[in-house]
Parts: structure tokens; sequence; C-alpha cells
């Protein structure tokens, strides 16, 4: 597949060299004019969206119609500068980005996964779920195969307000990482009996 990917931190390349490694097509868009985020998202059959919260609305008006009838996975997290949730659990960054690309598919992905994990979808050998919640059916299953792809085990975790819950994951997970020392070389695996 083609695929735009906005913003080229550590999670854009991330997911952008996975995805490359299995033949899937990425142009990058960031705010440096040699990529810029409207050519990239005019590019991609699929948006990624990998920016900083604070940059969230810039870059959804940059990317404006280019977004229309197409999947947008949202990868970012809705965080405070003291790592907390910046707008509460009555809502999500996700739904919050539905609203700013309404004729875009917003399907929320990869966010509950740290991004040295994010290429392979694992840490050493043990396969790490990919949490993705969405409201259409057929975006869903798009972004289920991408993570296929890169190496998760994907899971269809309902609509997009589940997002509600997967962005608090990631905060428990900065906490884990960051705040109790643990490091970045763990991630949420769910078990099935
Ligand atoms: N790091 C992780 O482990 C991780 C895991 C899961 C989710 N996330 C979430 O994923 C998002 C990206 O994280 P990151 O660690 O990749 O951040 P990062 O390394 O700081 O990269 C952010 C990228 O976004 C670009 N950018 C910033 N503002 C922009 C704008 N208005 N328009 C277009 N591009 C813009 C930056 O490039 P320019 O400055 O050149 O524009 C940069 O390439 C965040 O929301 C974060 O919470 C991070």
């Amino acid at each position: 597949m083609k695929i735009g990917i906005i913003g080229k931190g550590n999670v854009g390349t991330a997911l952008g060299s996975g995805l490359q490694r299995e033949g899937h097509q990425v142009r990058y868009g960031h705010r440096d004019p040699s990529e810029p985020v409207q050519e990239a998202a005019h590019f991609g059959d699929v948006i990624i969206l990998a920016v900083p919260f604070s940059g969230v609305k810039d870059a959804a008006q940059t990317i404006g119609n280019a977004a229309d009838g197409k999947v947008l996975i949202d990868v970012t997290n809705a965080l405070d500068k003291n790592m907390g949730l910046a707008i509460g659990l009555t809502t999500s960054g996700a739904e919050e980005l539905q609203k700013l690309l309404p004729r875009s598919k917003v399907v929320k992905a990869f966010n509950t996964v740290f991004a040295q994990n994010q290429s392979t979808g694992k840490v050493g050998n043990t396969v790490l779920t990919a949490f993705i919640a969405g409201d259409d059916a057929k975006a869903k299953a798009t972004v289920m195969d991408l993570a296929h792809d890169l190496g998760f085990d994907s899971l269809d975790v309902g609509p997009l307000k589940c997002a509600r819950y997967l962005e608090p994951m990631a905060v428990l997970l900065i906490g884990l990482g960051y705040g109790l020392h643990m490091g970045t070389d763990m991630g949420f695996k769910l078990v099935r009996g």
C-alpha cells in the first residue's frame, strides 16, 4: 500500500521502516519544506498521524481534504506536560481528530506501543498486541492487516470511542517505562485462554 506518514520522529520512522520492510511504499511529511505534509497525505492511501499532541490541530489543518475518504491511523497520545491525559476520559484524542477531519476514517492504533517496538511488533520473541479501535469496519480491517504485516497480533477492540481506554494505557506504559524506570523494552500482550 501507499502510506503517507505525518511526523518523522521516533514513531513515524519506526512504523515507516517496518512497513517499507514489508513492501509498502512510504512518504513522510513534517514541517520541513523538503517533505511537505500535504504531499505525503495526498500520496497515501492510508495516512498515519505521528506528531506530538501539541501539533495535532496544525497537522490536521494542513492535511485537510487530502484525508477525505481515507484511513487515518492515529498513533498520537493526548499528553500534557506531566505525561498525564491532556483531555480527560470523556473523549479521546482520536475522537477529537475525527471531528477535525470528519470525512476521514480515523482508526486508533499503535499508541500503546513504545516506538522502539513498533517496527516488529515484538519484544524479543514475544509478539505484542496491537489494540485497534475505529468506527469504519473496512478501515479497521486495513489497519489490522498492516499491524499483522509489521509482526503484531492485531486485536479489534471496538468503536473509536474505545480510544478512551487505549490512550490511558499509553499513560500507564510511559509511567512504567520512565516513571518506574522499567525501560522501553516491554509492551502489552493480551493473553487468551
Ligand atoms: N515515542 C513513543 O514511544 C510513542 C509511542 C506511542 C505513541 N507516541 C505518540 O506518537 C506521537 C509522535 O511521537 P514521537 O515520539 O515520534 O515524537 P517525535 O520523535 O518528537 O516526532 C514528532 C514528529 O512530528 C513532526 N511534527 C511536529 N509538529 C508537526 C506539525 N504541526 N505538522 C507536521 N509535523 C509535525 C516533527 O517534525 P518537524 O519538527 O520537522 O515538523 C517530528 O518529525 C506523539 O503523539 C506521541 O505521544 C509515541
